[in-house]
């Protein structure tokens, strides 16, 4: 097990497209913070000299967040190249003599799953992978099966303490602000639970299309892009019991607990779409059956939640981008008729900005007698453009060996095992208008009051504002 800070960072799949959207202003970022002070080898088959990757990462950020030029000075001189390909041993035999007398790198996989088998078996026997750590990039396995079998491949040369599964959603502060609402608040609890909560939805929007990864989407759906993973975390944080302490494996055995609290998902249970035009995009295929928009119902067996419904659903080309959750309560056994009880919810929206609602039943201020209204007190505040993006938040996590932001063998092998039944069996898949919030038949899988649509504010009125 290595727990010490990472004396390089090595990054296969160096000249692709996570690398130019995400990995290098990452980089840039954590050295502009002073977090990234050690050689940064790039490794890819493309047939490039150090001369063109220092390109290409300048390229990366003059389009992704802006070149700093006292920190990509920096960075070009941390940055070391190694071209070759993952099948030749050669290529690792290299990268040793790269690392130079490194003794704890953390070597980064930013390359297709299939790849991960033979450049782990290549770390192993090259001695890249001595005191070493490995980072994972999602999607971790597309099943049940093949996450057991990468999870075989990765623990038969590294230790699970020194194994890191990427699922950029637990780098975001607002995804774990949801901890912090409910557990640094003592109002939370008493009603966080089956006897006042009627049901739960988590709803991630976004306006756009696959953005010229049709090929990527066709292959995996929104289930596997972004519910299996993204929404699961969101999911287990809403639901988890406070951890008995602070440390990484407290925080990920009660998460781990919940999804085993929730059964295999029932087709009944899911309604897929996908947006019309979508086939027509580069690298789908003319017939395809595969998702762009999915909504479920999930249920959660434990003494907090038996009983409680929670929604789920996302989609592309809907007609907002933003995640949020809605929690609308019970009705209090009141003697105020049924018909003014118009909704009394907490609503954690989580992007574009992070919000933390509760609306709130009280007499309207413009009516006379007994009519009510909801009213929102709304805390909100949008990120600041100097805030670390997840994917920086999860580099640094994971060269500092801290595994809190990062999914355990159990927890993604528990999360295909509740979405198996989807990938075994056949649900048709509904066109729906782009902009829209889905195909109709969406009404199988909607709460009671009907979802609750991000930027819909029904007719509810904002009590106070707090910046
Ligand atoms: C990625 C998915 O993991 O997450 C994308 O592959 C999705 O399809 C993206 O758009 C959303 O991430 P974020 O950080 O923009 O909410």
């Amino acid at each position: 097990m290595t727990s010490v800070h990472s004396d390089a960072l090595v990054f296969f799949g160096a000249t692709g497209d996570l690398a130019y959207k995400k990995i290098f202003p990452s980089l840039q970022a954590m050295v502009k913070r002073g977090h990234l002070n050690v050689p940064v080898v790039g490794v890819a088959k493309a047939g490039w000299n150090l001369d063109q990757l220092r390109a290409r990462a300048k390229d990366s950020l003059e389009k992704h967040g802006g070149l700093d030029l006292a920190a990509f000075e920096k960075l070009v001189s941390l940055l070391r190249y190694v071209d070759g390909d993952y099948q030749d041993p050669s290529t690792f035999t290299t990268l040793r003599e790269e690392l130079k007398d490194a003794k704890r790198p953390a070597h980064y996989l930013a390359i297709p799953p299939v790849l991960f088998e033979t450049v782990v078996r290549h770390l192993a026997e090259s001695n890249c992978g001595r005191g070493a750590k490995v980072i994972v990039e999602k999607p971790f396995g597309h099943d049940l099966a093949s996450a057991q079998e990468l999870n075989r491949v990765l623990l038969s040369v590294f230790d699970e303490a020194d194994i890191f599964r990427i699922d950029h959603y637990l780098g975001k502060r607002a995804v774990n602000n949801v901890l912090a609402f409910r557990f640094a608040n003592t109002f939370a609890e008493p009603f966080w639970n089956r006897s006042c909560i009627e049901s739960v939805e988590v709803t991630m929007a976004e306006d756009f299309g696959v953005q010229g990864r049709g090929g990527f989407y066709d292959q995996t759906g929104t289930i596997r892009d972004v519910i299996q993973n993204h929404l699961f975390q969101v999911l287990s944080n809403l639901a988890m019991e406070p951890p008995v302490a602070m440390d990484s494996e407290s925080i990920r055995d009660e998460k781990v607990k919940v999804l085993k609290a929730i059964p295999p998902i029932e087709e009944r249970n899911l309604v897929r779409g996908q947006f019309r035009g979508y086939r027509d995009e580069n690298g789908v295929a003319k017939a395809s059956q595969t998702e762009t928009f999915a909504a479920v119902k999930l249920e959660i067996n434990s003494w907090r939640w038996k009983g409680v419904p929670f929604y789920i659903r996302a989609g592309k080309c809907l007609p907002t981008t933003c995640t949020e959750i809605v929690a609308k309560f019970r009705k209090p056994p009141t003697v105020i008729p049924d018909s003014q009880l118009v909704e009394n919810h907490l609503r954690l929206r989580l992007s574009p900005e992070i919000t933390i609602a509760m609306g709130m039943m009280n007499l309207s201020p413009t009516a006379e007698g007994l009519v009510l209204q909801t009213a929102e007190m709304v805390a909100s505040h949008s990120p600041r453009a100097d805030e670390m993006d997840a994917y920086e938040r999860v580099l640094g996590a994971a060269m500092d060996g801290d595994s809190t932001l990062f999914a355990r063998e159990d927890y993604v092998e528990e999360a295909w095992r509740i979405m198996e039944p989807v990938f075994k069996g056949n649900t048709p898949v509904y066109q729906y208008a782009p902009g829209t919030w889905g195909p109709e038949e969406v009404e199988r899988v909607t709460p009671p009051a009907g979802w609750s649509n991000p930027g819909e504010k029904k007719s509810f009125a904002v009590a106070s504002e707090a910046a």
